[in-house]
Formats: structure tokens, C-alpha cells, sequence
């Protein structure tokens, strides 16, 4: 065992997973970027004042932020997600609204480890500022659903609910904090506590002597103004026309603070109920505002990419898949021959790897066996004083013996019919 181990909720990401994490972030750019998102890079360490806007009343910033002060005495932290960076940026550089821009990277929160639960976790996502307009959260919802018809998962399913205009959710916070203060002592203590931060965050309780003040609870619907009814309605009779299925979950409140209006969550159905969320978002129209910037009204989610694979392996869709070679030099005279051979196939567009060290003949060819690659080129004392190279295909068929001169043009033709590259 090496001396040092990563932190624990920190991991590798060793190939060939990793193919298929930049894989994953490359569907994700294609599907947004077809629908006009542009990509932001926000850092990864801001002022803590940025995270501290997603709300007190939230493990992620009570809990699970990962700050400190640096050496100009700044009080900062990495990032727990990328909303409030957006918004953040928005308000710094005022671009021109709409502001379509999405993202991908890791954040950070210090939880408790587990399957699906990484304190550095890779998120993808998107956000839209500076419209009100309900069709544009429908359109946000289908790109995460386009998503994940394109990753091949079956086994997604939405739920959405309306958190009400700001005015509609102080009021049903209100009348949260009455009946579940009825219920005293019978809370958990959890909840008691939670209760006096941020009422709507009880619904969010798995306990169990919770459930049934939680199932008597006021619903948010009968708080709702005509305004945000009719919002909400539109964003439904969208998604319907889309004919993206959706349950109404009512309970649904999401872990940050900065929701208002549409909220929609999307959850893996083969994955544990504590970790199924594959993803989730909605409207947080005040979040611009409160970081110094005018008001305007965001939309947007993120999708955890951890999470999302997991649900692929279960599900045995979008497989990893590293890139396979096409040639493989087996260099047995060693010397510049090899280098400049591979230097060339590869300027011509070819994957090409090497042996090294002038290892045996049977050494570098378990090696091309092991790359996947499609042919095997080898230099040997004979192909070097003939100006020649032996092609030997990887997967059935007969070697050959090819002048130097024409090996491109011998490889372009072979392997194009094999791979249906290189036409
Ligand atoms: P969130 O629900 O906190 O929302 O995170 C979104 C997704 O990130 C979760 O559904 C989950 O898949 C993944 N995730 C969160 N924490 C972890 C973790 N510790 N380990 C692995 N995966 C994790 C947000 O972050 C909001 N910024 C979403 C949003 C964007 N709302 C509006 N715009």
C-alpha cells in the first residue's frame, strides 16, 4: 500500500472511466449547445459570501462547506455547486440577456461518504438569466430529459412542483410553521430545529415519527397566486405537448434556499432512495439580486455526473469506451526508426502507440495485443536495411510486408474498411 490514499469522498477517476466521463460531458455540450448554451468556467474558489446566499437554513452551507481563509486574509471557499457562480458572474459582468450558459466540473461539500455520495462530485448543468417566460422552463427540463434519452436510461422519472412567487411562499411558510409547531414535542428534534430555520425544510424529513405531521401539511397549491397558478399550469401543458411524463409531487422543496416558483427533481429508479436524485433545479429568481446585481430572474439544474453513471451501469447503458489504436509499433532493432515512423503515422491522423525499450519481439506484441490496436508494425533488421515495415492485422488476416513509402497510403485503405475511419 502506497503511503498516501485519497481523502475520504475524493477518488480517482482511472481510465478507462475516465474516457467515459469526457464522454459524458461531451453529450451533454452537444445537447445544450445545439439549443444555444454557451460554456462558462466559473473558479472553483470564490468569496464565501457567494455560497452563504444558497440559503443558512441548508446543510450545504452549515454543514458542508469547505472554507478557510486564505493568505490575504480572505474568507473563501470551493465550490458546493455552480448556481450562485453563475449568478455571480452575471451580476459582475452584466452581459446581454437572455444569458444561456452552461457548465461542468467538480464541487464540494463535506458529507458523509457513500455510494453515490462523494465530497468531491462532478456536476453538469445549466442556467438561463433573464427570463420569466414559462416555455423556457420547459425547455430547460427537456434538454435534461433529451439528456438522458441520448445516454440510453430508461429508468429516470421527473417530479416537479411550484415553490409559488415569493409572496405565496412566505405564506405557506407561515402556515408550515403554525401547524408544525402544533406538533411539539412529537417532531424529531432534527425537525424542531430545522423548523426554526426554514420551515419548508421539514417536508424534506425522512424520519419517521415526522411522517405523519408531514402528510397533514398544508399544500403549497392552495397558496398560490393567480400568477404563479398560471405559470405553473403553462409549464405543465408544455411538458405535456413535449409528452415528457411527469409526476406533481407537492412536498417536493429541493435543499437550497434560493427556489421560487418551478422546481423539478429527476430520480434513477434503480438507485438507493437516499442517493436517487440524479439531478435537479428549478427558478431562483431573487439570486442575482441578492448578489449585488439587478433583479432578473434565473432557471437552470445540475445533474451529478457520479450519480448518472451509476444509473448507466445499472441500467447497462453508455458503456466506457477508450479509443481504440490503430497501429502498434514493435520496435526490435530500437533507434530513431521507430520514433520517426510513429512521429509520421501519427501527424497522419493515425492512434499510434509503441513499445519501448527494445523488449522482446513476444513482449512488444503482447503489448499490441493489449492496446486493442488494429494492426502491428514492425521494424525489424530486415525491414530497416529493406526500407520497410511488416503489417501484421491484430484480428485475423495475413502479414505483410510493405515498402516504407507506401504504408500510409496501404493503412489508409486497410483500416478505413476495418474501422471506418481514415476515408
Ligand atoms: P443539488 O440538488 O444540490 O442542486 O445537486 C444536483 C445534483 O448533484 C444532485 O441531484 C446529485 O445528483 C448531485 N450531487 C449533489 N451532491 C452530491 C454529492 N455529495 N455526491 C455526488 N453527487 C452529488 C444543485 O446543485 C443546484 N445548483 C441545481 C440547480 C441549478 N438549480 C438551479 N440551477
Amino acid at each position: 500500500m502506497s503511503s498516501f490514499q485519497t481523502s475520504p469522498g475524493m477518488r480517482d477517476i482511472l481510465p478507462p472511466e475516465s474516457s467515459r466521463w469526457r464522454a459524458f460531458t461531451q453529450v451533454f455540450a452537444d445537447v445544450v449547445e445545439a439549443a444555444g448554451y454557451q460554456q462558462l468556467i466559473p473558479p472553483l474558489l470564490e468569496d464565501l459570501g457567494v455560497f452563504t446566499r444558497i440559503g443558512d437554513a441548508t446543510d450545504v452551507v452549515t454543514k458542508e462547506m469547505y472554507d478557510f481563509v486564505d493568505k490575504g486574509d480572505r474568507r473563501v471557499a470551493l465550490r458546493p455547486e455552480q448556481t450562485a457562480s453563475v449568478c455571480r458572474s452575471f451580476a459582475q459582468h452584466r452581459p446581454v440577456t437572455p444569458w444561456k450558459v452552461f457548465y461542468s466540473g467538480p464541487n464540494f461539500r463535506y458529507e458523509r461518504p457513500q455510494r453515490g455520495r462523494y465530497r468531491q462530485f462532478d456536476q453538469v448543468g445549466i442556467e438561463v438569466l433573464g427570463v420569466d417566460d414559462p416555455m423556457l422552463d420547459v425547455e430547460v427540463i427537456a434538454l435534461a430529459w433529451e439528456f438522458y434519452q441520448q445516454l440510453g436510461l430508461q429508468q429516470v422519472s421527473l417530479i416537479v412542483n411550484s415553490l409559488g412567487e415569493p409572496d405565496d411562499r412566505s405564506r405557506y411558510v407561515e402556515a408550515l410553521r403554525t401547524h408544525f409547531a402544533a406538533a411539539g414535542d412529537s417532531l424529531t428534534e432534527q425537525s424542531r430545529t430545522t423548523l426554526g430555520k426554514n420551515p419548508l425544510r421539514v417536508l424534506d424529513s425522512k424520519r419517521e415519527p415526522d411522517a405523519p405531521f408531514i402528510e397533514s401539511a398544508p399544500q403549497i397549491s392552495d397558496f398560490y397566486s393567480d400568477e404563479a397558478a398560471a405559470h405553473f399550469d403553462a409549464v405543465q401543458a408544455g411538458l405535456r405537448a413535449l409528452d415528457i411524463p411527469f409526476t406533481l409531487e407537492p412536498k417536493l422543496v429541493r435543499g437550497l434556499d434560493y427556489y421560487r416558483r418551478t422546481i423539478f427533481e429527476f430520480q434513477g429508479g434503480t438507485l438507493d432512495s437516499a442517493q436517487n436524485a440524479l439531478g435537479g433545479g428549478g427558478r431562483y429568481d431573487g439570486l442575482v439580486e441578492a448578489l449585488g446585481g439587478p433583479a432578473t430572474s434565473g432557471i437552470g439544474f445540475a445533474l451529478g455526473v457520479d450519480r448518472t453513471l451509476l444509473a448507466c451501469d445499472d441500467e447497462g447503458v453508455f458503456a466506457a469506451e477508450p479509443r481504440d489504436l490503430d497501429a502498434f509499433v514493435v520496435d526490435v532493432v530500437g533507434g530513431i526508426e521507430a520514433v520517426k515512423l510513429t512521429a509520421e503515422l501519427r501527424q497522419a491522423g493515425f492512434a499510434v502507440d509503441r513499445g519501448y525499450d527494445n523488449r522482446s519481439m513476444k513482449a512488444q506484441m503482447k503489448l499490441a495485443n493489449r492496446s486493442n490496436a488494429a494492426v502491428a508494425l514492425i521494424i525489424g533488421e530486415d525491414e530497416v536495411a529493406n526500407n520497410a515495415v511488416v503489417v501484421k492485422p491484430m484480428r485475423g488476416g495475413d502479414q505483410q510486408t510493405i515498402p516504407r513509402s507506401e504504408l500510409i497510403e496501404h493503412l489508409s485503405g486497410n483500416l478505413s474498411q476495418k474501422t471506418g475511419t481514415h476515408d
